[in-house]
């Protein structure tokens, strides 16, 4: 039982982007340019969008005299670092503790590049002169990385944690050192969240050279971008965009931000590689205490206890102005889950999502000043081939919150071009601008 493919459907939004070929290339969405960019570099996170656009944004609204900016879903910072290259006034906000610490650390490029170097060479130099067998490891660690290789990871992390004193220095070298875990992991390791423990991958960087090259890569930035600019410092807060709670009011005259879609995305497995090295976690059981009960509920292991809850949420006031429709798409999701094995509850997933951020709309009225512009980078989903409107939805709920209206403006389609789709659903991603 599937609902009709977008295509058939009317249309449900004005697309302001008058060439489809260019709006097909649009690059707002993806974090690949930032690879080449200062700061931004020092931490691939493909969840992240791209900063050249968000520094359009922020110069195209400061002249319209906007310049306090909020990102309530921060991810690793981008906003942030974009606005005090801006000059603008930033605060932004972020749930996973792991993403927090690295969106923390980057913001810590004021720091002397010569203090930042020398604390992060000591590490190095007392890593290498360490010479006892790494303890045990969870055993994801022990698949993805060989005897030698964990050998020195290990060194290494022992190392900082010796020397480790909370200091600016002292989070930009666990930065170093986390941001380059995966290019010396020989398995495969997804474009996304996973690692890949049965694939193989053509190179795979030594530790210490790694890590070598990551403190000059980052100190040579640090060097660059004081000589560039000095704007203002920005907040990053670790907290939940659901309420904003340190935000005061009416705060913020422009948002820029992406939340989670609500397309079974796990942000938390996404880090499991990096937090069991750290010993964060142990495994995947413990992703659900340590960092997905922060989150937005946008994937199915989020709710597998709220199944029972979901027609509760479905009957809450705050999803009055999508109630009929979700309710409808619900249902669907619920019959549907009983032609799969996987038995997914997206149903409860759609629901839970919808309601989070329907909290996230109201906690943004509270936090933005009248006449406040905000811009969400979304897409649509197609649980089981089933078509969510998120766009649509998500600017129903903000008007209930008290915005004054919104368009969506696509950038580029989705679904179109692999192979193994799981459903042949058109799906777009774009900006839904609400204003008010
Ligand atoms: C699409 S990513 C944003 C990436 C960001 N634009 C960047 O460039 O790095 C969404 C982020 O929202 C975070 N998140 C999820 N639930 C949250 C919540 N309740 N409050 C704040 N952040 C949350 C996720 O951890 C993730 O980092």
């Amino acid at each position: 039982m599937t609902l009709k493919p977008a295509e058939q459907q009317p249309s449900l939004f004005p697309i302001n982007v008058a060439d489809e070929a260019q709006a097909t290339l649009d690059t707002t969405s993806t974090f690949a340019a930032n690879l080449s960019l200062p700061v931004h570099r020092w931490f691939r996170y493909p969840a992240g969008f791209s900063a050249v656009w968000v520094h359009e944004i922020l110069c195209r609204e400061k002249e319209r005299g906007r310049c306090r900016v909020l990102d309530p879903f921060a991810g690793c910072g981008t906003v942030l670092i974009e606005a005090e290259s801006s000059r603008a006034d930033a605060m932004g906000i972020e749930a996973h503790p792991f993403i927090a610490r690295v969106a923390a650390a980057k913001l810590h490029w004021r720091e002397k590049p010569s203090e930042f170097r020398a604390f992060a060479l000591s590490v190095l130099d007392r890593a290498q002169s360490i010479d006892d067998d790494p303890g045990p490891y969870p055993q994801l660690i022990q698949r993805c990385y060989p005897p030698e290789v964990l050998k020195s990871l290990d060194r290494l992390k022992r190392a900082w944690l010796d020397a480790a004193d909370g200091s600016l220095s002292s989070e930009l070298t666990w930065l170093a050192l986390a941001s380059v875990l995966r290019e010396c992991s020989p398995v495969g390791t997804a474009q996304w969240q996973y690692i890949l423990p049965g694939k193989r991958k053509a190179r795979a960087l030594d530790p210490y050279d790694a890590f070598l090259l990551r403190i000059w890569l980052m100190s040579g930035d640090m060097t660059a971008l004081q000589a560039a600019h000095a704007g203002r410092p920005a907040i990053l807060l670790r907290g939940d965009a659901r309420d904003c709670s340190a935000i005061p009011p009416g705060w913020a005259d422009l948002v820029i931000t992406s939340p989670p879609y609500a397309n079974n995305y796990d942000y938390a497995d996404a880090t499991r590689l990096e937090m069991c090295f750290f010993g964060d976690v142990e495994g995947w059981g413990d992703l659900q205490q340590a960092v997905r009960r922060y989150l937005v509920r946008s994937c199915t292991q989020h709710v597998a206890r709220d199944v029972d809850d979901t027609l509760r949420m479905l009957q809450d006031r705050r999803l009055t102005p999508i109630r009929d429709e979700i309710q409808h798409v619900c249902h669907l999701l619920s019959a549907e889950r009983q032609n799969h094995g996987g038995k997914k509850a997206y149903h409860t997933m759609i629901a839970a999502y919808f309601l989070d951020l329907a909290r996230v709309w109201m906690a943004l009225r509270r936090v933005t000043a009248r006449g406040a512009r905000v811009c969400f980078v979304v897409g649509d989903s197609a649980p089981y081939g089933i078509h969510v409107p998120v766009e649509r939805w998500l600017g129903e709920l903000a008007v209930a919150a008290g915005f004054a209206s919104y368009t969506f403006e696509k950038t580029r389609d989705r679904n179109v071009k692999w192979r193994n789709r799981k459903h042949r659903v058109p799906l777009q991603e774009g900006r839904l601008w609400v204003e008010g």
